[in-house]
């Protein structure tokens, strides 16, 4: 079985993760901006994992927008984002928009996780600032008891810098991977 790890990361948190990933598996790690969609017909397991930018996952396009070249595949998608992954509200919501995406065709051969990433403003580029900077007002408008716990995170967060990876919590993803066999 041959397997790949794909990536989109803006800031670095998902490339750690998908970094690692592909070191326990001893497969190909790709950038997704380097990656031709045909180029995936040659794995059996593909492993993408990507940012989440306003509950949308960075790159998914990728994924999303090519279900014939994938639908026999073992696919394992997995987000990286500043809301808690062990809250099942935060779960909920980015699952939520995942299915408006995802097509049915991919559905029954995918698995999803979800990881912790961080977040550091001094280094957020000028619309990532302003996105940022324009929630927080918003938020900051709303009843506390009206917030979703990412809002809240984000609220608490907002100006500093946070890093939650903790690569070990990559692991059940190694295993899945594992499972299809793969990079034995
Ligand atoms: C403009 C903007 C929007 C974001 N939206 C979300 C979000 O909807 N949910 C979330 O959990 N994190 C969100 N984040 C935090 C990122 O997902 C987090 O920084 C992640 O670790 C980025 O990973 P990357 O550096 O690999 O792209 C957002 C960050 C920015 C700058």
């Amino acid at each position: 079985m041959k397997c790949i790890v794909i990536y989109e990361s803006k800031y670095g948190y998902t490339k750690r993760y998908a970094s690692w990933i592909a070191q326990q598996l001893e497969c190909e790690l790709r950038e997704k901006k380097t990656v031709k969609a045909e180029e995936m017909a040659c794995f059996d397991v593909i492993i993408y994992g990507g940012g989440l930018y306003a509950g949308g996952v960075s790159g998914i396009s990728l994924i999303t927008k090519n279900p014939a070249l994938i639908s026999e595949k073992n696919v394992i998608l997995f987000t990286c984002g500043l809301a808690d992954p062990s809250d099942p509200e935060n779960i909920e919501h980015i699952r939520t928009e995942l299915k408006k995406v995802i097509p049915s065709k991919i559905e029954k051969n995918l698995t999803i996780f979800h990881l912790r990433g961080g977040i550091d403003y001094s280094r957020l580029g000028f619309v990532h600032k302003s996105m940022m900077a324009m929630l927080c007002h918003m938020m900051k408008k709303k009843e506390i008891d009206d917030l979703r716990a990412e809002d809240r995170e984000m609220l608490r967060t907002y100006g500093k810098e946070v890093d939650f990876v903790d690569v070990k919590t990559a692991q059940p993803i190694v295993d899945c991977a594992r499972q299809f066999d793969c990079c034995l």
